[in-house]
């Protein structure tokens, strides 16, 4: 097992390269089981979670490449099966982005039931309200946990006919999931209350290069007219606007001068506001956010929320900079249902945050200490980083296969800013 030793590292300065979208590529490796032809996916970034769905693909019959460091080639052909391979689904929730391709494609289906994590029960209701509304039937099977038999989910249509189905919540995977699963339905599909992620428009622009009908990606009512069949297509995947993010906070909490490179600066509205709130200089330039932190931080409060909102994948990240804002500031969590497992980890550190309900009161500034801490998930393990820059002493990260789950080359690009930062055998 290893860890990773963050030290005070003073004020980040530099350049810093962001990769592709994780939450752009899930989807859309998984859409590519609906292609019958060659499909070139540029800008992937190298992730655990990448490496996991595309052997989910590899295992259904399909073939998928590496041409070079960023660039895959799948071809779905030939699928040979319906039925996912437990065993890697359940070593990540977002596999099942998978099942709305696969009835797509062969109108069957077996996956495992995706399990909840550390921020939530991440239910999956809303998918099959979806799948149910295009005709699907399915059937849950809950396996015994003593015995270690699988949880899986088996569904089946004669004929996916479109339909109109309103999300409850804008879900980001539900509304993915319907619309791939919609795009060689016969008819029309109508997608109320549709989440409007920048990732979501990126599926969407992929599955029409494919040759859907899909209008709407990116408001809150996506429009699917089905079609015969999908060809092949190239596709460059969105920049992460989420470790743009990171990096961007990086600059704030040390006080650094930072210039995030390969951004889109309108998927990042929200955060760009919070930060000049807080005192930061931000310029865009053509593809880079330039950041300068403040020499004080100022307090500031947050209410994440479904895109365009503010990010709930930012909120650890600004509760990390919050410890050492002045006074008191307010993060409110509206997404998931506990995604606050991060406070503990900065109250090792010696930070004031105290937690009611979706409610977290974060009071800076605190000096904080390094301390052992562990990340809980992806971006708990990524705060715990900005935390570590300013901490006094050594702060060591445990669990950081979360952090490498959505971070490529973490430790090469902070080190690129002058944190000093490492990797080391526990
Ligand atoms: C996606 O997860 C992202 N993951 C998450 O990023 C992100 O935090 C989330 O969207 C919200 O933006 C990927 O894209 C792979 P949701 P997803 O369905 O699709 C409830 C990261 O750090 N819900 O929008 O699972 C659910 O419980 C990860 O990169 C239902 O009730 O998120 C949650 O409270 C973490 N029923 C809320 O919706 C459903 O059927 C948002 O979930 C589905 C969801």
């Amino acid at each position: 097992m290893e860890k990773i030793v963050v030290e005070n590292s003073g004020k980040l300065n530099g350049r810093v390269r962001v990769s592709g979208a994780k939450n752009s590529t899930l989807p859309i490796i998984a859409a590519s089981l609906l292609g019958t032809e060659d499909i070139i996916l540029e800008e992937v970034p190298r992730l655990k979670d990448v490496e996991i769905i595309c052997e989910v693909l590899r295992a259904l019959g399909a073939t998928v490449e590496d041409i070079d460091e960023h660039t895959i080639r799948i071809n779905s052909s030939n699928l040979k099966t319906y039925e996912t391979k437990f065993d890697l689904m359940n070593k990540m929730r977002a596999s099942f982005l998978v099942m709305g391709p696969l009835l797509g494609r062969i109108g069957k289906a077996k996956c495992a039931l995706p399990g909840g994590c550390t921020i939530g029960a991440r239910p999956i209701d809303l998918h099959l309200k979806g799948f149910s509304a295009l005709g699907v039937e399915y059937t849950e099977h809950y396996g015994d946990l003593e015995s270690g038999e699988d949880s899986y989910i088996l569904a089946h249509t004669e004929k996916l006919v479109g339909d109109k189905v309103y999300l409850d919540f804008p879900s980001v995977g539900a509304t993915e999931n319907i619309m791939m699963a919609a795009v060689l339905a016969k008819g029309r599909t109508i997608i109320e209350n549709a989440a409007m992620e920048p990732e979501i428009v990126d599926l969407s622009n992929f599955l029409r290069k494919l040759g859907a009908n899909i209008k709407g990606a990116g408001t809150n009512t996506i429009i699917i007219d089905g079609v015969e069949k999908l060809h092949g297509a190239r596709h460059q995947i969105i920049p992460d606007r989420i470790e743009a993010g990171t990096f961007m906070v990086a600059a704030a909490i040390t006080g650094g001068d930072v210039v995030v490179e390969n951004v889109i600066s309108d998927h990042l509205r929200p955060v760009i506001s919070k930060l000049e709130e807080a005192g930061c200089e931000i310029t865009e330039e053509e593809d880079n956010i330039h950041v300068k932190g403040p020499e004080e931080l100022k307090c500031i409060n947050i209410k994440t929320l479904p895109y365009p909102g503010f990010p709930t994948d930012m909120q650890a990240q600004f509760m990390a900079m919050m410890t050492q804002c002045d006074k008191t500031n307010i993060v409110m969590e509206t997404v998931f249902e506990n995604r606050f497992m991060h406070a503990d980890e900065f109250n090792k550190m010696g930070a004031d945050i105290k937690i009611k309900d979706r409610s977290a009161m974060v009071t800076g500034v605190s000096k904080l200490q390094g301390t052992d801490v562990r990340a809980t998930d992806l971006r708990c393990g990524a705060a715990l980083i900005l935390a570590g820059l300013v901490a006094e002493g050594e702060t060591h990260i445990h669990d950081i296969y979360h952090i490498e789950r959505g971070y490529e080359d973490v430790i090469k690009k902070f080190s690129g800013l002058g944190a000093k930062i490492k990797r080391v055998e526990e």
